[in-house]
């Protein structure tokens, strides 16, 4: 299968958390600022995340028409779409988040393109809307994403080589229990978050193949902030 090379790059606290109030304290800036210089490199082609982690981080609006839309799209087929930016691939079987436009933020001052992917449980309605706000789509699988298929439509037809799997939990469990990361970066906050926030690996499908072993690649210090890199 051709895939991209694939590195989940997450920031946790001492304790393994990927949320909680501890990304908003002065002691976690060095770790946070290092975390967006890594993800701008690891996800200079594409980087990807799960719906939840969209809705909690970006603009996005709360309601549309979306009747206004039929007839626009009548067919399962994917809209591809090249990009000069940076590929924000968002992971949505049914089709949910009603974006504001095609490009978001992140890290500050780098604009990205949104790339949606859903199954056919998202409506042509709804594929209709991000046809005519410009939105690249990708349908991947009837209820369920196929995530082996869809790298191979990324390497494919997106041309996309190098890809930065930044969460959350229940994204990248996903990818590990398929063993499509090819790489694990780490940059530890020197904080206890101590809040009942996942870890990087959340699965919540129904045919789990855990656990996965990896290998220490490297591991650097900066001030208080820790960088790990295992590798498969
Ligand atoms: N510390 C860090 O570096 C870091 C990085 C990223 C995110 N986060 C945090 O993580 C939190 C969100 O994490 P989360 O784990 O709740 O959500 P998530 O991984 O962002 O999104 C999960 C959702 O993605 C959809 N999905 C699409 N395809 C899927 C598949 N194949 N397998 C599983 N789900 C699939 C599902 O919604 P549907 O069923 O509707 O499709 C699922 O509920 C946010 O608060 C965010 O800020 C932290």
């Amino acid at each position: 299968m051709k895939k991209p090379y694939t590195i989940c790059h997450m920031m946790i606290s001492i304790d393994g958390k990927i949320t909680g109030d501890f990304f908003s304290y002065l002691e976690s800036q060095q770790a946070g600022e290092y975390y967006d210089s890594k993800a701008l490199i690891y996800g200079k082609k594409a980087w990807l995340c799960g719906k939840n982690t969209f809705i909690d981080n970006f603009p996005h609006q709360d309601k549309i028409d979306l009747s206004k839309y039929k007839g626009i799209v009548s067919t399962y087929d994917n809209y591809y779409l090249p990009s000069e930016e940076n590929y924000a691939i968002c992971l949505d079987r049914k089709g949910s988040i009603l974006w504001a436009s095609d490009k978001i933020e992140y890290p500050d001052h780098h604009f990205n393109k949104v790339l949606q992917v859903v199954t056919k449980q998202a409506s042509f309605e709804y594929l209709g809307y991000l046809k005519s706000l410009n939105i690249p789509y990708i349908v991947n699988g009837e209820n369920d994403l196929d995530l082996n298929s869809l790298m191979n439509t990324l390497f494919s037809q997106f041309k996309i080589d190098l890809l930065s799997v930044n969460g959350g939990g229940i994204i990248n469990g996903s990818f590990f229990n398929e063993d499509l990361i090819d790489e694990i970066s780490l940059i530890v906050s020197p904080m206890i978050e101590g809040n009942q926030g996942g870890s990087i690996a959340d699965y919540k499908g129904t045919s789990p193949k855990f656990p996965k072993a990896f290998h220490l690649d490297k591991i650097n210090r900066f001030g208080d902030t820790l960088e790990i890199i295992y590798k498969k």
